[in-house]
């Protein structure tokens, strides 16, 4: 049973002083990780994913969120005050080769989350993408833009998008750009794991857009959830883009990231979209505006080659400490 809002309230008030439980949906992923390490210190947080997430140091609920009747379970056993939904189908050419796969994953799993956000009350912040748009517009997307997407991963984000307009009782729709983390699969990795290997890298210079760290977009939804409530907890759904301010492109980045690594030898070689023949297509300007973000926030968000020099530091960081790590219990390991 869900109990009902005036319990909770009441329950709310007994608890008053405790810390609010954050639920966050593919927590072992790139942008899930980030956001349980930096929400951690404020809020009680409940990780779930389809799979165990060992690097995060602490257990989670492994529950598929196409699983309706675990889910509830989950839902109810720690009957959370926000849910954050990172869980996705993240790789668009996976996505455009298995349509159903996509569309169950980033729309029914989705749908399955808001039903119980209605009925507990509480909002979602679902994370969509600048793949939404079609990306022939001269300037900046903003938020009330129509979606025009060209894959499937795109379409079936839009259709997330749609579904929580036209459901959700209470929800921030947050859409990011070119997301990279320390953990997980982005383009700085792609790049870097090529210098091992080869001393020129192809790499398309006719698609536009802002790169977007993940501890950029964790640090944006903290300050929502601890000072500017209202951008999340009011009634109705609100839309924000949330991505590193500045504009480039793949090839632009890539230079930036040898540049930042002393790698003069490695060449970027500008290729075309249609050359690199990926399966989906992607949008050619994918820029989002964040004036709305910004204003709201009461923030500027800072340029991608200052974010993009902090993730090389700390990347490099995280695989010191994973290199000692494995030394040692290969000492510690009897033989
Ligand atoms: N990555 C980008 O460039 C980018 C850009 C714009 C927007 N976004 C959006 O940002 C959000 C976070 O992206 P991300 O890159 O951090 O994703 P990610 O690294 O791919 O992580 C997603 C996590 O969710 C899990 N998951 C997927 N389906 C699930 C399900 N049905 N039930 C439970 N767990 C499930 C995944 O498990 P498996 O790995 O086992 O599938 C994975 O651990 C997504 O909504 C994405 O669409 C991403």
């Amino acid at each position: 049973m869900v109990a009902s809002l005036e319990e909770r309230q009441v329950y709310g008030e007994m608890m008053a002083g405790a810390r609010q439980k954050v639920l966050i949906t593919g927590v072992g992923g790139m942008l899930g990780t980030d956001l349980a390490e930096i929400l951690k210190n404020d809020f009680e947080i409940i990780g779930l994913d389809k799979k165990p997430a060992p690097h995060l140091g602490r257990p989670i609920e492994i529950c598929d969120l196409l699983q309706e009747r675990k889910l509830r379970d989950v839902m109810l056993a720690h009957q959370p005050s926000v849910l954050i939904h990172c869980a996705a189908l993240t790789d668009v050419d996976y996505c455009e080769e298995h349509p159903e796969e996509a569309k169950a994953q980033n729309v029914e799993a989705t749908r399955n989350l808001v039903v119980l956000a209605n009925e507990l009350d509480v909002p979602i912040i679902f994370f969509s993408t600048d793949y939404v748009f079609g990306g022939t517009r001269e300037g900046e997307y903003l938020e009330d833009d129509t979606g025009k997407p060209l894959s499937v991963y795109g379409r079936t984000k839009w259709e997330a998008e749609e579904l929580i307009r036209s459901t959700a009782k209470r929800a921030a729709l947050c859409r990011i750009s070119w997301l990279y983390g320390v953990y997980g699969r982005s383009f700085p990795r792609a790049i870097l794991g090529q210098t091992e290997s080869v001393r020129n890298i192809r790499v398309v210079s006719d698609q536009t857009g802002r790169p977007t760290y993940t501890k950029d977009v964790a640090g944006a939804i903290l300050r929502m959830l601890s000072e500017k409530k209202e951008m999340v907890f009011d009634s109705g759904v609100r839309m924000y883009h949330i991505s590193n301010s500045g504009q480039v492109t793949w090839a632009g980045f890539a230079r930036f990231i040898l540049e930042k690594l002393g790698r003069s030898d490695v060449t970027v070689e500008e290729i075309s979209s249609r050359e690199l023949n990926r399966p989906a297509p992607r949008p050619y300007n994918s820029v989002l505006s964040l004036k709305k973000t910004e204003s709201a926030l009461g923030i500027q968000f800072r340029p991608w080659e200052d974010a993009v020099a902090d993730f090389l530091v700390e990347l490099a960081d995280t695989k010191k400490k994973e290199a000692a790590k494995a030394q040692e219990k290969a000492e510690g390991d009897p033989q």
